[in-house]
């Protein structure tokens, strides 16, 4: 029988902490999620106190895989920024804030202050195009007159600082908060502008939704219509942990139509759909091919099946991308399709993409296709 909720925390009710309290009664605790016998969940604890809550978390691990019907048990250790650093961590909480971060459809976790509307666009594995899709989505959606911005959440391989050909560093405001880069009208920002890329994985893996949480909270975003996260890839316990932490109002998933590369989109849409946040459509990038000198086009991996996919799916069709030169030219030059060519082809199809997209998120909309509720097993 799988393992429900109330057993994992009557589990962790004979962990102990360094203060004391039971783990349950600690308040460090995220929400715990509990899915097909796999169980997941973060301990935040202050930045000073990391050492002492490793045993902790290595015993609510234990604990947890003890519990009959679980499978594997990911207990993540994230810490609080000290006072007075920028790098460290995560913000502290407000005085009266929820200390830990729940999911939107939980009314437990917060909006990024100023920030309407905040929308990923993930993919079930990598290379698929997710970063350049939500550089061009972005771009789409300026053009629609919005203010936008990007946080590019790729914490392995982040791809805004080459997407965007930033290479300045943010600069701080008041010694604690940190200004975004601005490019092509967007609001931008990235891991990849804060550490360097010798960083050890070691530190990127629980850090993880400390900077996450960082780069929400702790970055002067100001006024923006949409913020576009662009999502590490994958369908795991890390990307799952994200989607349910930030305050997403609904996702895009990025698939090219082979078969394989569909299997994986179809992960990551029940993925989105576990965490209850609304699937606003599938975008088929590489749908086919346009030669470059004579304009002919060759479905050259088969046709139309993610659209078929997504109907299958119940979810919107949101438009078709060519594999062409320029698109990958421009993006790897950091000159993006939609800023430099926006009378172009590719242009209009990402706008068109960006229109379907708000259409779902604006204010008063309906929202994306309710996903069912299957957030966690009982
Ligand atoms: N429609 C397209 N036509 C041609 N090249 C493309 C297209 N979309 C993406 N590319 C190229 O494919 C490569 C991978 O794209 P991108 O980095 O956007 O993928 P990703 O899914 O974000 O990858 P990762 O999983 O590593 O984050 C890049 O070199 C990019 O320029
Ligand atoms: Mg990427």
């Amino acid at each position: 029988m799988a393992a429900s909720k109330e057993q994992v925390l009557a589990a962790l009710a004979k962990v102990p902490t360094p203060g004391g309290a039971a783990l349950p009664e600690a308040r460090v605790l995220s929400d715990i999620v509990v899915s097909d016998g796999k169980v997941f969940f973060s301990i935040t604890v202050d930045a000073a106190a990391v050492k002492a809550w490793e045993p902790v978390r290595k015993a609510a691990e234990d604990a947890v895989r003890a519990v009959p019907g679980v499978q594997s048990a990911l207990v993540a250790l994230t810490a609080e920024r000290a006072a007075g650093s920028v790098n460290a961590g995560p913000p502290q909480p407000q005085a009266g804030a929820p200390r830990r971060a729940a999911h939107p459809a939980d009314q437990g976790q917060p909006g990024v202050p100023g920030v309407e509307a905040v929308i990923a666009v993930a993919s079930g594995k990598g290379g698929v195009g997710k970063s350049t899709t939500a550089v061009n989505l972005a771009l789409g959606l300026r053009d629609l007159g919005l203010k936008v911005g990007v946080l590019d959440a790729d914490i392995y391989g982040p791809s805004m600082p080459k997407l965007l050909a930033i290479t300045e560093k943010p600069q701080t405001i008041g010694g604690t908060r940190l200004k975004p880069i601005d490019r092509y009208g967007l609001t931008v920002m990235s891991i990849g502008f804060l550490i360097d890329e010798e960083t050890p994985m070691i530190w990127r893996g629980p850090m993880v939704m400390s900077a996450i949480t960082q780069m929400l909270r702790e970055v002067e975003w100001g006024k923006l219509d949409v913020m576009v996260v662009d999502m590490p890839p994958g369908t795991g316990d890390a990307q799952l942990t994200m989607a349910q932490q930030v305050p997403l109002k609904g996702a895009v998933i990025v698939s090219t139509p082979q078969d394989l590369a569909l299997i994986d989109a179809r992960r990551g849409v029940s993925m989105f759909k576990r965490v209850n946040v609304p699937v606003l459509g599938v975008v088929e990038n590489m749908s086919y091919f346009l030669c470059p000198h004579c304009g002919e086009r060759s479905d050259i991996f088969g046709y139309g099946g993610a659209h078929k996919e997504a109907d299958r799916l119940g979810v919107p069709f949101l438009g078709e991308v060519p594999l062409h030169m320029t698109i990958r030219e421009k993006s790897d030059a950091g000159l993006p399709v939609v800023a430099t060519e926006p009378d172009g082809p590719h242009a209009k199809i990402y706008r068109d993409i960006a229109a379907k997209v708000w259409e779902q998120i604006k204010p008063g909309a309906a929202g994306g296709r309710a996903a069912p509720k299957i957030v966690i097993e009982a």
